[in-house]
């Protein structure tokens, strides 16, 4: 694993030009990409890219809410189209089904499967919406929410009572397959999940940790959610 710390703002930089680089290299990579406070710096400047041309980029969301469509502005769908997709002209966009979700990694296999995948981290470990104790060789899947993952995402939907129960997401076996994984965290809050993913047991109740065995993964910190490593 490798690890990149810097300021908040070198960091958002660095991982926006990886993106804008990855695809300067391979303009018909397909990329997946999660929503989420983490990206709100990031997903500007990707959507500046002046080095690259994104229109035949296959992006596959990793997850969504229960019953949220992709018209509903609390969804993942939408904070991606509008943040990212629309502004690069990506046309071929992929988003979980929380009726057929086995589909999912059939389409992920159709394009070739996931050339990199741009992750954020939840408080309890979770990546994407896999939960502590999910396991291992999940692909996707619907997910019941955690009352942690439910209080983190409190203020993006207005109060707890409004987060929605259920997430769809790609498994853990799922996220593990991409070719490269590309990793960001920020702030204080994040730094004893971030010594758990790179120090600790590769446990199922750390489901992030599982990213220690992949072979291209970079882990993107600021120097707060770096502070405990
Ligand atoms: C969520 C999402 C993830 C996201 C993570 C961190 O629950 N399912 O895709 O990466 O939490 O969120 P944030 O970036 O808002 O801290």
């Amino acid at each position: 694993m490798k690890t990149v710390k810097d300021t908040k703002e070198n960091i958002a930089a660095y991982v926006a030009k990886a993106v804008c680089d990855f695809v300067a290299d391979k303009p018909d990579a397909s990329i997946a990409f999660a929503a989420g406070e983490t990206f709100e710096d990031i997903f500007p400047l990707i959507a500046d890219c002046k080095d690259a041309d994104f229109s035949a980029v296959n992006a596959f969301n990793i997850c969504e809410y229960e019953k949220l469509g992709a018209d509903d502005e609390k969804s993942c769908a939408y904070e991606l189209n509008a943040k990212l997709y629309s502004k690069l002209n990506i046309k071929k966009v992929h988003t979980p089904d929380f009726d057929a979700p086995e589909s999912y990694d059939e389409e992920i296999k159709a394009c070739g499967g996931l050339d990199l995948l741009v992750l954020g981290i939840g408080l309890n470990g979770h990546i994407g919406f896999n939960e502590p104790a999910t396991l291992y060789d999940t692909l996707t899947h619907t997910q019941q929410l955690t009352d942690s993952t439910k209080k983190m995402k409190a203020e993006h939907f207005g109060g707890v009572e409004n987060v929605p129960d259920f997430g769809v997401t790609m498994g853990l076996k799922t996220i593990c397959s991409a070719k490269n994984v590309i990793l960001v965290a920020f702030g204080e809050e994040k730094a004893d999940i971030i010594h758990k993913l790179v120090y600790g047991k590769t446990s199922t109740y750390v489901p992030a940790a599982m990213l220690q065995m992949h072979m291209n993964m970079t882990l993107c910190l600021d120097n707060e959610a770096a502070s405990k490593l």
